[in-house]
């Protein structure tokens, strides 16, 4: 009844959005890409389709991390449902519900993290999407979401993701979506086992914006991150950093996390049980103990600061049962000082209360707290302060400079070590025992070589938390 209400003189598409409209509907869509090239009108549009088609059986759902995030997109589809049904459609901004004329649904709503998810736990939607699906450093709150999928034949029940690239959540993107399968050719995303389909866009092919504005907004946005700027300009996902390992970060590098109690080492304060430093004597005069372990530290303030606990193997098994080649670096556990919710935002601790931590972790693992530090810590800060690995030897901890070189050939480096993990016979693989961060579930995936704190930080550090920049409204 309301078809005629779909092609108002006043709604067009650009070439990307009807090239969305045409896939088909069992496939799930990852709206990818760069900046600026109608991806949340798309999402917009891709609903009010689903309404039309479906009328009062429409039950959708559009999350986002931030409170900010939704409401862009309450203002896209103010602009989209407004062009087309006018005043027919009521928002009520209490309950933040679109109700459109034809009886379909639009919940526009926050989910967090996955604690938060118990809101929609048995409810059902026919359509769910997010926006800035990169803001979730872990998609563990949008796969329990799926759940909430469901709709009686013959609807077909659709998951829609959009993202820009160089959020927290880049790197699980870039393994799911970005690099799985060329654009617009569908594919089997392994966690859900759905068909998905990658549409990417740029603000280049999207004629409803000023495009040489946009580009100068791009620019002052990301001047101080060219690479990012790239990314979200040409849509290139290689080159945002967190993204720099995805592609050598599989099931050979991530292992289940390792635990003291059952890796085989003598531990550096031995402790009562005499039965237990028998058999660790035992093992390691058969070769079968893991030797001393270190700590990778990268210092910050303002900024995170991380440590890693750090194994090298001497060539023999680890207590998961795999072979680890001589020279391989395992990580084991880390501790990094970021704000709840933030990569990028550091707890501002002092170093005594940095150093509490850290032994902390090391007393974990029974062993000394001392290891490597990026070079910076070892400079003199003022007259009468000393250095600030002078400050951390006071307080306990001990740190040799770990000689930082260039990032790229760091990188690079790292790089190969990753992308080696698994095979039998190269020394020098990865595979990181952290589970969490910050009490969040996380991998950091890295580990290193002779120099840790070249690459890792790099990798916590990065990720971007610009959620909603003025950008992201345009
Ligand atoms: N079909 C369209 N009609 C009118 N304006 C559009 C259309 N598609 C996109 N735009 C406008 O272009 C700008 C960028 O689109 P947006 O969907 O926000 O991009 P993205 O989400 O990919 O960054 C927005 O201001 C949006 O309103
Ligand atoms: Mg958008």
């Amino acid at each position: 009844m309301t078809a005629a209400a779909l092609a108002p003189p006043t709604l067009d598409f650009t070439d990307f959005q009807k090239q969305v409209l045409v896939t088909p509907e069992d496939s799930d869509l990852f709206l990818g890409g760069g900046r600026g090239g109608g991806k949340s009108f798309a999402v917009a549009i891709l609903m009010l389709r689903h309404a039309e088609q479906y009328g009062q059986a429409a039950r959708m759902l559009f999350v986002r991390r931030s409170f900010p995030g939704i409401v862009d997109f309450k203002q896209t589809t103010r602009d989209v449902f407004g062009l087309v049904y006018g005043r027919a459609a009521s928002y009520n901004a209490a309950a933040h519900v679109w109700r459109l004329p034809n009886g379909a649904t639009l919940q526009l709503d926050q989910l967090e993290g996955h604690v938060d998810f118990g809101k929609f736990q048995g409810k059902s939607y026919s359509l769910i999407a997010t926006d800035e699906a990169g803001q979730y450093s872990d998609p563990a709150a949008l796969d329990l979401l799926r759940s909430c999928l469901r709709a009686p034949a013959p609807m077909r029940p659709r998951f829609i993701l959009a993202a820009n690239p160089g959020g927290p959540g880049h790197g699980w993107l870039v393994r799911r979506h970005v690099f799985a399968a060329p654009p617009w050719t569908p594919y089997t995303e392994a966690k859900s086992g759905r068909r998905f389909i990658n549409c990417p866009s740029l603000f280049t092919d999207n004629p409803f914006i000023d495009q040489r504005e946009y580009d100068s907004q791009l620019s002052a946005a990301t001047a101080t991150d060219p690479e990012l700027g790239r990314a979200w300009r040409e849509g290139d996902w290689h080159v945002a950093r967190g993204a720099y390992f995805s592609a050598v970060l599989n099931d050979n590098v991530m292992v289940e996390p390792w635990s003291p109690d059952t890796l085989p080492r003598i531990p550096d304060a031995p402790g009562g049980d005499r039965a237990f430093m028998q058999k660790m004597a035992a093992l390691q005069r058969a070769g079968r103990s893991w030797g001393k372990l270190y700590l990778a530290h990268d210092f910050g303030v303002s900024a995170p600061s991380v440590t890693y606990v750090v194994a090298k193997s001497p060539g023999i098994e680890g207590p998961d049962g795999r072979f680890y080649p001589r020279g391989s670096i395992v990580l084991l556990d880390e501790y990094a000082s970021h704000e709840p919710g933030s990569l990028s935002r550091g707890m501002q601790y002092t170093v005594p209360i940095l150093s509490d931590r850290i032994r902390e972790l090391a007393g974990r693992w029974s062993m000394r707290p001392e290891g490597v530090a990026d070079d910076s810590i070892f400079s003199r800060t003022g007259a009468t302060a000393g250095s600030i690995s002078d400050e951390f030897r006071a307080a306990g901890v001990f740190f040799a400079p770990a000689r930082k070189g260039d990032r790229i050939p760091g990188w690079e480096r790292m790089r190969t070590l990753l992308q080696d993990a698994g095979k039998p016979t190269s020394p020098a693989s990865t595979f990181p025992g952290c589970a969490s961060i910050g009490g969040r579930p996380f991998r950091p995936c890295l580990a290193t070589l002779a120099r840790p704190t070249t690459l890792i930080p790099a990798l916590l550090t990065t990720p971007r938390t610009r959620a909603d920049t003025p950008l992201s409204a345009a």
